[in-house]
């Protein structure tokens, strides 16, 4: 059975909802994973991107559940950098050798249109790519972001559920992150979602869903993170068992949907398994984000506990990721990586 999806997976890049969950639920994935790696060498080569990210705000207009940073968790730490101090760390990272910055913050205010566009001018003389990651705006701003040099756009629709969505965040509208996805596409940016796996309620029908809504947009990147419960938010008592291994068969089965789009090993896949960010590049991915966030504000940024690399500085990380890409026999390219270079001989 799982032999036959995979082989039309393999060749077709197509699956219904039924032979994913099909998929997902498979008790041995070896076979899978193995096919995912085979196709991400094939269509997105050995080389794996890095992007430096500068986690720049912690302030955050909304309260989603899940998350360490909602507004109703009077315990985190707050704090916002200047933009001469994002400005600065954008060109440390270059210095570093990271062709792309992201630039992500909780929902924060302060950074309004003109500020964001001041700091994109600035980055964009540097000669890097630069993907945003500060949530839902207007589609206004986001064509101002877009003309001051933001390439690339990160929003996770976290899940497609929409009753699940709009429970985990209230006051929040399924419907305006779609049209942000849209709106993003539309304006000619290189979009990346995403999903969390593992929310309380979300079941194997969710999941196949989102890899379906990430082809149909179609997604040029997406990045899918286990749920890791935070203390000071109301799922605390939430579970994490299986969300490794869930997160992984997900990664690996976009890999055969979507067979050229980057696909990152995410930070959190990390806090759950020592060897976290490699399993994920074996298993389909082929982007990492370090940290470059500098002292202190690292462990500030506190979206999940447990959160890797909140003692170590830029170039500790950066010398780290390179070192455990090459164990297994794999490199850091030198390319910006959009979405299809490698398949274009870049
Ligand atoms: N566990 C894992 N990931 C989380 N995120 C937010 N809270 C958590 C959590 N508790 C993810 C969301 C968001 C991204 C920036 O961080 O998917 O899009
Ligand atoms: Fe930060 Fe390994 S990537 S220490």
């Amino acid at each position: 059975m799982t032999q036959s999806l995979l082989q039309k997976a393999t060749t077709e890049h197509t699956l219904t909802q039924d032979e994913i969950i099909s998929l997902l639920s498979c008790v041995n994935p070896w076979e899978l994973f193995k096919a995912a790696d085979q196709i991400r060498k094939q269509y997105v080569g050995d080389g794996v991107y890095l992007r430096g990210l500068i986690e720049f705000s912690s302030y955050c207009k909304n309260d989603c559940m899940y998350c360490g940073l909602r507004r109703s968790n009077v315990q985190a730490q707050r704090y916002r950098l200047s933009p001469q101090q994002i400005i600065e760390m954008a060109r440390k990272a270059v210095s570093y050798g990271y062709k792309t910055v992201v630039l992500q913050s909780g929902e924060d205010l302060w950074f309004d249109a003109d500020k964001m566009c001041h700091i994109l001018r600035e980055i964009k003389k540097l000669d890097i790519a630069i993907t945003l990651s500060i949530g839902e705006k207007t589609r206004e701003e986001y064509a101002a972001y877009h003309q001051a040099g933001a390439d690339r756009y990160l929003l996770r629709i976290e899940t497609t559920n929409q009753a699940l969505y709009e429970k985990l965040d209230p006051a929040m509208f399924w419907q305006n992150r779609v049209r942000c996805l849209h709106d993003l596409k539309e304006l000619g940016y290189e979009v990346g979602s995403g999903s969390l796996v593992g929310l309380p309620g979300q079941t194997l029908d969710d999941l196949a869903q989102d890899l379906l809504f990430f082809k149909q947009l179609p997604v040029d990147m997406a990045g899918i993170g286990p749920f890791i419960p935070h203390p000071h938010t109301p799922l605390a008592e939430e579970k994490v068992q299986g969300h490794f291994e869930l997160s992984l068969k997900m990664m690996a089965i976009m890999r055969l949907l979507l067979p050229d789009i980057n696909i990152p090993a995410t930070t959190a896949m990390e806090t759950l398994h020592p060897q976290g960010r490699l399993l994920a590049l074996q298993c389909g991915a082929n982007v990492v984000m370090p940290n470059v966030t500098e002292g202190d504000y690292r462990k500030k940024y506190e979206l999940y506990p447990g959160k890797i690399c909140t003692g170590e500085s830029p170039s500790q990380c950066r010398g780290c990721i390179q070192s455990k890409i090459e164990s297994i026999g794999r490199f850091v390219s030198a390319s910006k990586g959009f979405h299809g270079d490698f398949l274009k001989g870049k």
